[in-house]
C-alpha cells in the first residue's frame, strides 16, 4: 500500500480509496469499496484505465516500447534463450538451471502425443474448416480425455495440465494443418527440439526424409518466444475470467483461443497479410492509407496500432529482423509483399495521422510475411499465435488460481434500457 489515499467527491460526499504501487509502472487506486461507499460503479468500456488483477508475470511500458517476461527484456530472451526456457520462466518465475531445463524439456517432450482416439475428431471437420475452428474444438475436447488433470484445486493436476497444454499444442496445430491440406498426420519425434519437432510434424511426409533447417527452426522458436505472453490482453483476460468460475484448464484455454481469433487481436497477422496482398503493389498504398484515415470507412491498417504500445512494439523490431533472416535463408529476394510492407511502414511512420495517433507496426505486421515464407497458409497464422500464447495463458491462469484474493469475475454495467413496465397481452398490442 502507498501512504496516499485517492479522494473522490460524489453527491456532495468525499470518499477515500487506498492506492498501491507496483514494482514498476502506474500506481493503482483500489476502488473495490467504491460501490459500497458511493452507490456508483466505475465506467471503463474496453478497460482502458482498469487493472483487472495483480500480476508478477509480464510488464509492458507502452510509451517506452518495453516488454519484460518476469523482469527479463524480450530482446535478450529472444536472442539468447529458447522457447521452452521462456515457458519455464513464465510458469515458475525464474530462469531454469541446467538440470531444471533438462527435466522440463524431458517432461514436455514426453507429453507431445495426443490421445490416439482424438485423431478421429479431426475427420469430423470439413477439410476446408478454418484451422482455428478445429483448434477451438480439439482443445475444448481435451477435458473429455484428460480427466486426471482437471481438478483445479490440486496443484499437481494443475502442473500436469500445464505441461500437457504446452506439449500438445504443437501436435494439435500440426494435425489441424495436415488435415487442412489433406496430408497424412505425422507423429512427434522425441529426439527433436520443440520447434524442430513442430516443423517436422507440419512439413514432413511419410514418403521421404525431412531434414529440419536449423535456421528456420530457430526463427520459429523465436517467433514463439515473442508471442508467449503479453500482460492482460483480451485473450488472457478471457482465460482469467473463464478460470475464475472454476472451469477446467482446457476449457479456459479453448476460450482464450476463441478470443484470440478476432482480427483486432491475434487474427491480425492473418488479416495483415491479406491486406498486403489486397494492396498488391506499392503504388496502391496511398489509396489504402487514405481509407484508414477516413472516419466513414471501417478499414484499418492491419498490423498497426496497439492499445498499450504508443511507441514501436519491441516484438515488431525482432520480428522484422527474423523476417529478413528467414527470407535470406530461403533465397526469397524481392518478395512483393515485403516490398509493400516496407513501403507501407515507411509511409505510415512519416504520416501525421499515424504519428499523432501513435500508430506503429505491431508484432502482427511482420509475422505474417515470415510465416508465409516458412510455408504456412494465412489460415494457420493465428493457430501459431495460439500455440505460443498457451504458456502465457496457463501462467496467468495459474497465478489467478493461486491468488488468495481471487474470486469469480463479475463486472457490473451502466443500464440505459427501459425502466420497469407491465406486460401487455398480445390482443392489446
Ligand atoms: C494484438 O493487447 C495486446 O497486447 C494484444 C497483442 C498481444 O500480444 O496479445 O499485442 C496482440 O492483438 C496486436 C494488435 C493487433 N491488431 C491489429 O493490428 C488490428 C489493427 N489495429 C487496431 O484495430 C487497433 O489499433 C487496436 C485494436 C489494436 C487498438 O485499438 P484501441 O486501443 O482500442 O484504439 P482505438 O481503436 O481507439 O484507436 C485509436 C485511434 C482511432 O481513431 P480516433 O477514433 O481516435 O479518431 O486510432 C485509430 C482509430 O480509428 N486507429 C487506426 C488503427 N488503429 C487505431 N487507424 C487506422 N489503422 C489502424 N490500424
Amino acid at each position: 500500500m502507498s501512504d496516499q489515499n485517492a479522494k473522490l467527491e460524489l453527491g456532495g460526499k468525499i470518499s477515500e480509496f487506498p492506492t498501491r504501487k507496483g514494482t514498476i509502472g502506474p500506481d493503482v487506486v483500489d476502488i473495490s469499496s467504491l460501490y459500497a461507499k458511493t452507490g456508483a460503479f466505475t465506467y471503463d468500456p474496453g478497460f482502458t484505465s482498469t487493472a483487472s488483477c495483480e500480476s508478477k508475470i509480464t510488464y509492458i511500458d507502452g510509451d517506452e516500447g518495453v516488454l519484460l517476461y518476469r523482469g527479463y527484456p524480450i530482446e535478450q530472451l529472444a536472442e539468447q534463450g529458447d522457447f521452452l526456457e521462456t515457458c519455464y520462466l513464465l510458469l515458475y518465475g525464474e530462469l531454469p538451471t541446467k538440470a531444471q531445463k533438462e527435466d522440463f524439456d524431458y517432461r514436455v517432450t514426453h507429453h507431445t502425443m495426443l490421445h490416439e482416439q482424438m485423431l478421429k475428431f479431426f475427420t469430423g471437420f470439413r477439410r476446408d474448416a478454418h484451422p482455428m475452428a478445429v483448434m477451438c474444438g480439439i482443445v475444448g475436447a481435451l477435458s473429455a480425455f484428460y480427466h486426471d488433470s482437471t481438478d483445479i484445486s490440486d496443484p499437481h493436476q494443475r502442473m500436469v495440465a500445464s505441461i500437457r497444454m504446452i506439449a500438445k499444442m504443437p501436435t494439435i496445430a500440426a494435425l489441424a494443418y495436415k488435415y487442412h491440406v489433406g496430408q497424412p498426420f505425422m507423429y512427434p519425434k522425441n529426439q527433436l527440439d520443440y520447434s524442430s519437432n513442430f516443423l517436422h510434424m507440419c512439413f514432413s511426409v511419410p514418403c521421404e526424409e525431412y531434414k529440419v533447417n536449423p535456421i528456420l527452426a530457430r526463427a520459429m522458436d523465436r517467433i514463439f518466444i515473442l508471442h508467449a505472453d503479453h500482460e492482460q490482453n483480451a485473450s488472457t483476460s478471457t482465460v482469467r475470467l473463464a478460470g475464475s468460475s472454476g472451469a477446467n484448464p482446457f476449457a479456459c484455454i479453448a476460450a482464450g483461443i476463441a478470443c484470440l481469433w478476432g482480427p483486432a487481436h491475434g487474427g491480425a497477422n492473418e488479416a495483415a497479410l491479406n491486406m498486403l496482398a489486397e494492396i498488391g503493389s506499392v503504388d496502391r498504398i496511398p489509396e489504402f492509407v487514405a481509407r484508414a484515415k477516413d472516419k466513414n470507412d471501417p478499414f484499418r491498417l492491419m498490423g498497426f496500432g496497439h492499445r498499450v504500445y504508443k511507441n514501436y512494439d519491441p516484438r515488431a523490431k525482432i520480428m522484422q529482423k527474423t523476417c529478413h533472416e528467414v527470407l535470406n535463408e530461403l533465397g526469397i529476394k524481392d518478395d512483393p509483399l515485403l516490398e509493400v510492407a516496407l513501403e507501407l511502414e515507411r509511409i505510415a511512420l512519416t504520416d501525421p495521422y499515424f504519428i499523432e495517433k501513435k500508430l506503429y507496426p505491431n508484432i502482427d505486421f511482420y509475422s505474417g510475411i515470415t510465416l508465409k515464407a516458412l510455408g504456412f497458409p494465412t489460415t494457420m497464422f493465428t493457430v501459431l499465435f495460439a500455440l505460443a500464447r498457451t504458456v502465457g495463458w496457463i501462467a496467468q491462469w495459474s497465478e489467478m488460481i493461486e491468488d488468495p484474493a481471487q474470486k469469480i469475475g463479475r463486472p457490473r454495467q451502466l443500464y440505459t434500457g427501459a425502466p420497469q413496465r407491465d406486460y401487455v397481452p398480445l390482443a392489446k398490442r
